[in-house]
This record gives C-alpha cells, structure tokens and sequence, in this order.
C-alpha cells in the first residue's frame, strides 16, 4: 500500500472468450488487487463487465500496441487452434497461430519485462507410457501437438520470463461457446443419443477452475517453469463418461464402448497418457478438485 492506496498486479489475458478464458476473466475480474484487460478475436466480449480489446495474436503490430500500451505484469494466453483434427488439414494457420502467434506475444511481453503464463498440452507427449511430469521427453504424434510444443521453444527461447502450465480434457462451468466433453456427454446422453466412447484412451481429465486456481498462485509466488496442471484421477474415457452418466443420473446403455482405431480420426491420439501433478502440489500448493465435487459445482453454475 502508498499512501492508503493498493498497487494492483496488471494482467492482460489473451483468448478470454475461449473455453478455458472466459472462466480465467470471470475469475480475475472479481479480484479487486487486479487491473485486467480481456482480449479474444471477436469484436466483443462475452463478459460485459470487464475492460476489452479485440486481437488476433497472428498480427504483430497489434500484439505490440496492446502490449506496450497496457504494460501488464503478467500475460495470460489461453488462445490457440485448438481443433486437434483440423489442425492435420489446416497446418499453415495452426502454425501462425499457435507457434508464430506465441512468438509475437513472447517479444513483447520480454519487451516490458512482463511475466508469461501460456497453456500447453499432454498432446506433446506419444502416449506412450503416460502419465508424464515434467521431465518426460516430448515427442508428439500429431500436428497440433507438434505446433504446441514448438510454442513452448519459442517460449523457452525467447527470454521472456515465464511459465508454462501443461493440461489436458478441459470441462467445467464455461457458459459460451464449444461444449466441453461433459457437456457434450450430458447432451448427447439427455437427447437419448447413443454414443460410441473409447476405453483405450486414459489420462486425468481437468476441472478447469483448477486452473484458475493455479495461475493465482502462479501469479502470487511468481513462480516460472513448466508445471502439469491436472485432475487428480488418470482414467479411461469410457470410465469418465460413465461418471457423468451416473452423477447427471442418465443412460449408460447408450454409451457404447470402442478403441480409438475405430474413430478413423484424421489425428492420431496419445493413448495412454495423462499428467502427474506433484511438482504443483508440492511448489503450489495445487489441490485438484474431485471429479464428483467439479460435477456438483458444474451443475450449480448451469443449472443442470
Ligand atoms: N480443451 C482442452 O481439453 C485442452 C487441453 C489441454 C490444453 N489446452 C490448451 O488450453 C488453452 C485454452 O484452450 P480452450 O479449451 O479454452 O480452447 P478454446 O475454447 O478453443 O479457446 C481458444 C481461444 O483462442 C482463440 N483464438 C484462435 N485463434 C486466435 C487468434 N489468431 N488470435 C486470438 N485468439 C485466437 C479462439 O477463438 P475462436 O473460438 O474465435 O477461434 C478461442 O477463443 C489452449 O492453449 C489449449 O491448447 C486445452
């Protein structure tokens, strides 16, 4: 405090009308020692309530106004190209976007001395022998986990300060958008829809509220490196769609399980993977929310 007055930590998040971003701007939005700007590529944003500006991060001249005109101390980049299957098609925009997007953010933010807090991915791992920490060699089987990892290099080599949080299956209370895989699951399985599950994929499913949780700490030790920010169960798919189904109480005769092979995806999928989180829990102090209790909160905030 100066003269009775707090000085507030400037956070600037990028992508915030994304899945992960809208939960990361109504969760900063309600601290009062932040002074927050939200942008994402739409002209407007889906919280009314905060300050906006409209970014593509794949333009750099912008990437640098907004920068260098809010002066954050952290950075926040929760946008990518996310569409795992698309991303074998579309190559050239994945890569201006997730690699080269990135590389703009990292020159300014290391520009102004700011902090950056990027979100990766168990995608950059072969799913192999999973679960993975953070000192697993990466070796990704697929085009977006491949442009993924080579955002963290870029990351890693430009010299900004910063830190890199690795998840995996995103699903909570996020109100606009995509559906996430619960909500797609209680959707499909509420409209009697079968659907077809993979049993041999496994990896620990992501509350993502934790991750909000997460990054405050972040922010509060400014702590930088890479740490795996993740659910506390490794399960298959089919047993975590089975969870929902018993939790949300609907049909579990309509989910049919299958392997992988099966889908004929255009990207191939790490099998057994998922991310040990003990590196977090240990430097953080990370407790991952409980798949029952993220169920019950999921069904408070939308009212299921
Ligand atoms: N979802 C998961 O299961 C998962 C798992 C592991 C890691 N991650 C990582 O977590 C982060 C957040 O993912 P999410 O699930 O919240 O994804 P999301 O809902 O797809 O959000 C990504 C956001 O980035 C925006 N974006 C795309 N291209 C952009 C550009 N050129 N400039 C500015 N914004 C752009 C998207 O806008 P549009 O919607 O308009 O395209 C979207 O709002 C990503 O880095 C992702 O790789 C996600």
């Amino acid at each position: 405090m100066i003269n009775g007055s707090m000085i507030k930590t400037r956070i600037l998040i990028i992508g915030s009308n994304g899945m992960l971003g809208q939960r990361l701007t109504d969760f900063f939005s309600a601290s009062s020692n932040v002074e927050l700007l939200c942008t994402s590529q739409e002209e407007e944003s889906f919280n009314k309530n905060v300050e906006y500006k409209s970014l593509d991060i794949t333009n750099k001249q912008k990437v640098k106004e907004i920068i260098l005109d809010f002066f954050p101390d952290f950075v926040i980049n929760a946008a990518a190209f996310t569409n795992v299957d698309k991303a074998e098609s579309e190559r050239e925009l994945t890569w201006k976007v997730n690699v080269n997007g990135v590389e703009n953010i990292a020159l300014y933010s290391w520009t102004i001395d700011a902090h950056l807090i990027h979100i990766s991915t168990d995608y950059i791992f072969d799913g192999k022998n999973g679960p993975y920490s953070e000192k697993d060699k990466p070796s990704p089987i697929n085009y977006y986990g491949r442009s993924k990892l080579a955002s963290e290099n870029s990351i890693r080599t430009s010299g900004v300060r910063f830190t890199i949080l690795r998840s995996n299956v995103l699903y909570g209370p996020a109100k606009f958008g995509r559906p996430d895989y619960v909500k797609w699951v209680i959707g499909s399985l509420s409209l009697h829809k079968e659907i077809r599950i993979v049993k041999d994929q496994f990896n620990n499913p992501t509350f993502i509220d934790d991750i909000s949780q997460a990054i405050n700490k972040i922010v509060e030790y400014k702590k930088e490196g890479i740490f795996n920010i993740a659910g506390p169960e490794i399960l298959s798919r089919l047993e975590f769609t089975n969870r929902i189904a018993d939790h949300f109480l609907l049909d579990k005769d309509l989910i049919k399980p299958i392997v992988t092979e099966e889908l004929k995806q255009p990207a191939t999928r790490p099998l057994k993977s998922g991310l040990i989180t003990l590196k977090a829990e240990t430097e953080l102090g990370y407790k991952p929310t409980s798949i029952t209790d993220s169920f019950a909160i999921i069904e408070k905030n939308l009212n299921l």
